[in-house]
């Protein structure tokens, strides 16, 4: 049985994942919009690994028997200023999350319940990654700059991502 404090915290955070999938498709729309096809379907792939973030804290919330509310989900931008600017703004929302899951982490230990702290970790440890891949991206457009070429290599790149469930490991 969770304290309504935490299963508070971790509705919130289910929200904020469905949220992050949101925002992940609009990026999608975007680079799909400027012709980076590659890009969107990354963006997309993406929107699919929030989903299973936010279904796995589902799951948890429910062999927690947590009476669930779903709260509603923001409108997301489908407009920025270039492919770099989509992926910085994805960078800058992963930092936001990280910090979000470190704040529920500090409430957990806080409130000594091991079993969410344990839980919470698989997140915190996929955030690493996120941010990680994020900043690799986010340099190799840095380095082409505006050469066409360049940029349409590293689209190529990223649209050879396919989806493997995060949390199936
Ligand atoms: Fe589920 Fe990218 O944070």
């Amino acid at each position: 049985m969770l304290k309504k404090e935490i299963a508070n915290a971790l509705i919130l955070q289910l929200n904020k994942e469905f949220q992050s999938a949101y925002i992940y498709l609009g990026m999608s729309a975007y680079a799909s919009k400027i012709g980076l096809n590659g890009s969107s379907s990354w963006f997309l792939i993406q929107y699919q690994e929030e989903v299973a973030h936010a279904m796995k804290l589902f799951k948890y919330l429910e062999d927690q028997d947590v009476d669930i509310t779903l709260p509603k989900i923001e409108k997301a931008n489908v407009d920025f200023e270039s492919i770099l600017d989509t992926f910085k703004k994805a960078l800058k929302h992963e930092i936001f999350m990280s910090a979000n899951l470190n704040e529920l982490s500090d409430l957990t230990m806080k409130n000594k319940d091991h079993a969410t702290y344990n839980m919470l970790q698989w997140y915190v440890t996929e955030q690493v990654e996120e941010e990680a891949t994020l900043n690799t991206i986010i340099d190799k457009i840095k380095l082409v700059g505006d050469n066409g070429y360049g940029l349409y290599a590293i689209d190529q790149e990223l649209g050879a991502r396919v989806f493997v469930d995060p949390t199936s490991n």
